[in-house]
């Protein structure tokens, strides 16, 4: 059982740092859901070490979707063309939290904030192309957190950071645009180095053949994030024909075995984002120390952010030297990244 006094620091902290210009709606909700003894107490029934604004407004997003017919709808530009302004929508918000209350309270016991947010390919790009200059090897990753796996598939995609160049897949259905802040320039190849294999390890992947597993995972895009929505929709198509494959289990413990089915022609690229944050502080310590033990047998390459901070790092262990960088920081949803090594240590 949560605390009052925890979750209403919790929204607070969701309204400043996460909410304020990115979701209006959600920015104001938060803030009044703070106050509001009911709503925490509903809230108190998330599970330990999910993030709790996300999860309760992914509840009722999923709700309003599914076709719940309620006047907050309005509120909502996910679902009408012409949404209300946010201002007067705690009443209602409140109002359908109470009379759905069953439903949430299920939710929130049983789902994870799995987000599968495909712009953060923006810079695993340059990330993968950096990884193939240094192992001039095929690419084959490993995934933590994978979700539904689409970002195994960063390599499908096409990129522009805003020139008139466009990088990786030219044909993608899918063009990922994000801006490049700083002074130096990411390595960015033309064309998307291989990739031999695609394994995505989650607690629960998501199979988006599903249409409620698919539903649950638009239900966590935030409702003014249209083109999150179309990018998601996009990369979505790309996942059916794809041959990724997707294990259930602690991506930890399992991380030793896959790597091991991974033949020496290929080098191992193990990534993960906005996943460690998830994970308690020793297991991402016994993460760090199996990269290392792998990393005594053969190359490896690890990316990731949220261990020591929100900056995207690149550690590699290669002909048995290892190296630790940080490279990148980042928006949170991938719209813009500050690319930290300089062309000379590239
Ligand atoms: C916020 S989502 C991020 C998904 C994806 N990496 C992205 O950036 O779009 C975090 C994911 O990590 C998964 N996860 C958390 N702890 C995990 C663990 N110990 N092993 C494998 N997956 C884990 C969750 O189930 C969830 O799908």
């Amino acid at each position: 059982m949560f605390n009052k006094d925890v979750l209403s620091r919790y929204f607070l902290a969701f309204a400043e740092k996460e909410c304020k210009g990115s979701s209006l709606l959600y920015e104001h909700l938060s803030i009044k859901i703070a106050t509001d003894d009911n709503l925490l107490e509903i809230c108190s029934n998330a599970r330990e070490g999910q993030p709790i604004p996300n999860l309760l407004f992914g509840a009722v997003h999923y709700l309003l979707l599914k076709g719940t017919e309620h006047p907050l709808k309005e509120y909502f530009p996910s679902i009408v063309d012409n949404p209300k302004l946010y201002k007067g929508s705690f009443e209602f918000f409140k109002d359908f939290c109470l009379k759905y209350r069953k439903e949430i309270e299920s939710i929130l016991k049983t789902r994870l904030v799995q987000t599968n947010e495909v712009r953060r390919c923006a810079y695993l790009y340059p990330a993968f192309c950096t990884i193939y200059e240094k192992a001039r090897k095929p690419l084959a990753l490993i995934e933590i957190g994978t979700s539904a796996g689409l970002q195994l598939l960063w390599d499908k995609y096409s990129y522009s950071y805003g020139t008139n160049n466009i990088y990786g897949n030219k044909n993608s259905n899918l063009n990922i645009t994000a801006e490049v802040r700083g002074e130096n320039t990411p390595i960015l190849h033309p064309t998307s180095p291989p990739v031999s294999t695609r394994i995505g390890l989650d607690l629960n992947t998501i199979d988006l053949n599903d249409e409620e597993e698919k539903l649950w995972l638009k239900s966590l895009i935030w409702p003014e994030h249209r083109e999150r929505l179309s990018m998601f929709e996009k990369a979505a198509s790309y996942i059916k024909g794809a041959s990724v494959n997707l294990v259930d289990g602690d991506g930890i413990s399992l991380l030793s075995k896959y790597v091991e089915e991974i033949p020496e022609d290929s080098v191992v690229c193990i990534f993960h984002t906005h996943v460690a944050n998830q994970i308690p502080i020793e297991k991402n310590k016994q993460l760090l120390h199996t990269v290392e033990t792998i990393g005594k047998k053969r190359d490896v390459f690890h990316i990731y952010n949220n261990i020591q901070d929100r900056y995207l790092h690149l550690d590699y262990y290669l002909d048995g030297i290892e190296s630790h960088n940080t490279i990148a920081e980042t928006d949170g949803h991938g719209r813009w990244f500050e690319w930290l090594l300089k062309s000379e240590m590239q």
